[in-house]
């Protein structure tokens, strides 16, 4: 008799708030039959809700192949499988590797996407990271560490367009980070961490470039954070001038006349 196989299933956990997984996601790891999950920045609690029986890997102490055999396997077994990785799946998660594996064994995958901790942050902060007069842009990047970034990616460059940016696994670099940013940004640009958004022990330290590294190493966050960049970080503290077209009442679109469309 032949065995009814499941697509093996990367899933985005989100940030840390177990409430910000997917339906779909969410879906998935109560059906599961063996999870395997990225270490301590999952939220445990979005594996009590598994059905009996399931197994549970803690992917934080194994190696690529490791991993692997796990997920093939499990699919061999006819297993539904979930690979749960968090915030985002495609954002640093190491995910690539781990598909061109399942390819080479002719190992059907899908990927559910998660909230990544970008966007958690915004929210957190209650903040836009796009608006009109200040930055229509997000960068989200990382300084080199074991993995290589490439050249035109330094955070120099990134600086210099002087856009809304995000700087992911770098807080460990405080100093460093500013002083790459400060080619770009001038002193007075608002800065933000956040260290484990969504946790019970979240914290948010708000500064401007020239304070902020004081600030982080005072508040002793050294891994897990988020560092976010840009003037539309300050903005609530401005006379802003400029709003959206979007809900301008002289502003034409698919669904209002206004009565100008420029
Ligand atoms: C391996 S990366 C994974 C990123 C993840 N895929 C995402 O989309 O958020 C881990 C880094 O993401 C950031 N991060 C992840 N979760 C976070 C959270 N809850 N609060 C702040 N930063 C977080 C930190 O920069 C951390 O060092």
């Amino acid at each position: 008799m032949s065995v009814h196989r499941f697509p093996v299933s990367f899933v985005g956990a989100g940030p840390g708030d177990p409430e910000l997984i997917t339906v779909k996601g969410s879906r998935l790891l109560r059906e599961a039959d063996r999870i395997v999950y990225a270490g301590s920045l999952v939220p445990v609690a979005l594996l009590e809700g598994r059905k009996p029986g399931a197994e549970v890997h803690d992917s934080a102490g194994l190696a690529l192949e490791e991993t692997h055999r796990l997920l093939r396997d499990g699919y061999a077994a006819g297993m539904r499988v979930v690979r749960l990785h968090t915030g985002d799946p495609s954002l640093y998660g190491a995910i690539q590797e781990q598909m061109d594996l399942l390819d080479r064994d002719a190992i059907p995958c899908e990927v559910v996407p998660g909230v990544s901790a970008v966007f958690a942050t915004a929210a957190a902060l209650r903040q836009e990271l796009t608006l009109p007069d200040i930055s229509q842009t997000l960068i989200l990047t990382r300084m080199a560490g074991r993995t290589p970034v490439p050249e035109a990616e330094s955070l120099e460059s990134l600086a210099s367009h002087g856009a809304t940016l995000a700087v992911y696994l770098s807080v460990q670099r405080m100093e460093e980070v500013v002083s790459r940013l400060s080619a770009g940004y001038p002193p007075h640009t608002p800065v933000v961490v956040a260290y484990r958004v969504g946790w019970p022990d979240q914290v948010i330290v708000r500064g401007t470039l020239e304070s902020i590294a004081g600030q982080v190493r005072a508040s002793g966050i050294r891994r897990q954070a988020i560092i976010m960049i840009g003037d539309v970080l300050g903005a609530r503290d401005r006379d802003r001038k400029t709003r959206s077209r979007l809900y301008d009442e002289t502003f034409s679109h698919g669904f209002r006349n206004g009565s100008a469309d420029t």
